[in-house]
């Protein structure tokens, strides 16, 4: 982990600050659920590590299913919006009450593929729950039920994100350095 560590320029949330966000999350989630069918759709594989902890926090009834999509980006620095899913859900989501577990939302172009896709498999209802929140980066308009933590325009590793697939083991979330992009004059997208 020192290995990694050192190409963290700041740590931005701390293990626990997410512990503790992530059970008031849980708590929530648990309240506005209660009583209901509902099915967690966890986006790979950047959210991985979030629902891990978030079920944990989730002291109702759930199921979880997956869904792995990859975003095409246009330049290095935009997500295009061309989003493919790679791996679909096992199961119908008709009639259940689906709530989305992301890691992060940026320009909002991948979520809002996704759930215009799901909302087409007429689920009882759609929300979204996502860890980290870019809002000045926003570029489609993206309803969020359930928000962990509005960050800055800046690109994050750990904690279940990556940058070129390393990092996402990092139990916090951190800045990365700038000189660890390749090319340094564009910053990092990634699939998910
Ligand atoms: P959007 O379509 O621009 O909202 O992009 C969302 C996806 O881009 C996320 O699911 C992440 O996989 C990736 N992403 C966006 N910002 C970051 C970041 O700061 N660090 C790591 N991945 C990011
Ligand atoms: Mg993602």
């Amino acid at each position: 982990m020192a290995d990694l560590e050192k190409d963290i320029a700041k740590i931005l949330i701390t293990r626990e600050q997410l512990q503790a966000r992530i059970a008031e999350l849980g708590k929530a989630i648990s309240r506005d659920y209660a009583g209901k069918d509902l099915l967690l759709v966890c986006v790979l594989k950047g959210g991985v590590l979030f629902l891990g902890d978030l079920v944990r926090e989730i002291h109702i009834p759930h199921s979880i299913d997956f869904m792995a999509i990859s975003s095409y980006a246009g330049a290095r620095t935009e997500s295009s919006g061309v989003v493919r899913i790679l791996m679909d859900l096992n199961a119908s989501i008709e009639g259940r009450n689906v709530l989305i577990v992301e890691d992060i939302i940026d320009t909002g172009r991948t979520l809002s593929y996704i759930t215009e896709n799901l909302r087409t498999r007429n689920p009882a209802s759609l929300k979204i729950c996502t860890l980290l929140n870019k809002p000045s980066r926003r570029e489609v308009k993206v309803t969020v039920d359930f928000v962990g933590f509005d960050i800055p325009n800046e690109f994050v590793v750990g904690y279940g994100l990556d940058y070129n697939e390393l990092y996402r083991n990092l139990p916090f979330v951190g800045v990365l350095k700038p000189e660890m992009y390749t090319n340094l004059n564009e910053s990092p997208t990634t699939g998910s």
